[in-house]
């Protein structure tokens, strides 16, 4: 038996994506099923790679994050992941995981997204159930909404009230870059599951983000299959600026910018009325994700790389599916196997 085929152990690779249609609030059937869609651009340059191995001689889960122990909350979600599995499975033995990140876990960089992504598809492989991208992403989703989305390539979505993603255009659609400005490196203080849980209980707004987010979804979409990169900008800071208002209104409020966070909001408005194409976005936390045409790219960068505040810029371009990965070596050079999850 060769070292790809050992039961019980299998790697998987999942990439960032960060939403240009925001999702933000649970549907009421429950399941983590969200109360709105969504549309995604996956993003070559964010990866989790991950580890899972069956094991008998384990008494409980084992989870590892960047060489680091989990425990409490973070540990549940990931445990709560594999008893799916397992029972899905049939299996019974607990697991192992080792994930790595190639950039900073929860500053707003969708690590969730990444992490239940590469998760899922590993956690499925190595207890033996079938290629699937639709339970792939379901299970992905159950644990973050987000998640679902990284299954797949380019630009995607995910409905409300809907199981699973489904991919809307390939990485080679649209010649754009996302451009992540990191203002901040540290984990943030409101995890996007407890802050959009916050939103809907006590923010009087977001009975006007529910009403907003679906038609605007819709402008994102078309705006997207029509390359509209105009159009596509303003909806996508719409869509940020709707959700991070009803957050605004809740009791305590949610506020995720910095300083930092708020001056790049000024200084792309005013230059894309100057011609560069360029969009903001921000996630559940301060850094800044900007949006370009990829011909465009270095001037953004250089531009973002200027401004006092900003320590870091990540270039990334739309990416590629979740894969599985061979065991060979350590896991942070694993190669694709290309496998479908
Ligand atoms: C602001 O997927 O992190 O990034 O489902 O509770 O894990 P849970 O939330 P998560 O929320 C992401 C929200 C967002 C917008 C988006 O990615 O659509």
């Amino acid at each position: 038996m060769t070292k790809e085929s050992s039961p019980g152990t299998a790697r998987a690779v999942a990439h960032a994506n960060i939403a240009l249609a925001k999702y933000w609030g649970k549907s009421e059937r429950g399941d983590n099923l969200t109360a709105v869609p969504s549309l995604s651009l996956t993003l070559d340059a964010l990866t989790t790679r991950s580890q899972v191995s069956f094991d008998a001689s384990l008494k409980s889960d084992e989870v590892i994050l960047g060489g680091k122990t989990l425990g409490g909350r973070e540990l549940t979600r990931v445990t709560e992941l594999l008893d799916r599995v397992r029972k899905a499975a049939g299996e019974s033995r607990f697991a192992r995981v080792d994930s790595i990140n190639n950039f900073p876990t929860a500053a707003g960089l969708a690590s969730s997204a990444s992490g239940f992504a590469a998760l899922a598809v590993a956690a499925r492989a190595a207890a033996g159930l079938p290629a699937s991208d639709k339970d792939a992403s379901k299970l992905a989703r159950q644990s973050s909404a987000s998640a679902a989305r990284s299954i797949f390539e380019g630009f995607v979505e995910l409905l409300e009230d809907t199981d699973s993603a489904e991919p809307v255009a390939p990485s080679s659609h649209f010649d754009v870059c996302m451009l992540v400005a990191i203002v901040q490196q540290e984990r943030k203080d409101v995890s996007s599951t407890g802050g959009m849980e916050q939103t809907r209980l006590t923010s009087p707004y977001y009975r006007g983000w529910l009403e907003a987010a679906p038609p605007l979804f819709r402008e994102i979409k078309q705006a997207l299959l029509a390359r509209d990169f105009e159009r596509l900008a303003w909806g996508m800071e719409r869509s940020t600026l709707l959700m991070h208002a009803s957050m605004f209104g809740a009791d305590p409020p949610i506020v995720y910018f910095k300083p930092t966070s708020v001056e790049l909001i000024h200084a792309i408005k005013n230059r894309r009325a100057g011609g560069h194409p360029e969009a903001f976005t921000l996630d559940a936390g301060p850094n800044v994700k900007v949006l370009t045409l990829a011909s465009h790219a270095a001037k953004t960068e250089e531009f973002l790389l200027r401004v006092p505040g900003v320590t870091r810029v990540i270039v990334c371009r739309p990416g590629p599916r979740a894969a599985l990965l061979s065991l060979d070596g350590p896991l942070s050079e694993a190669r694709r196997t290309d496998a479908a999850p």
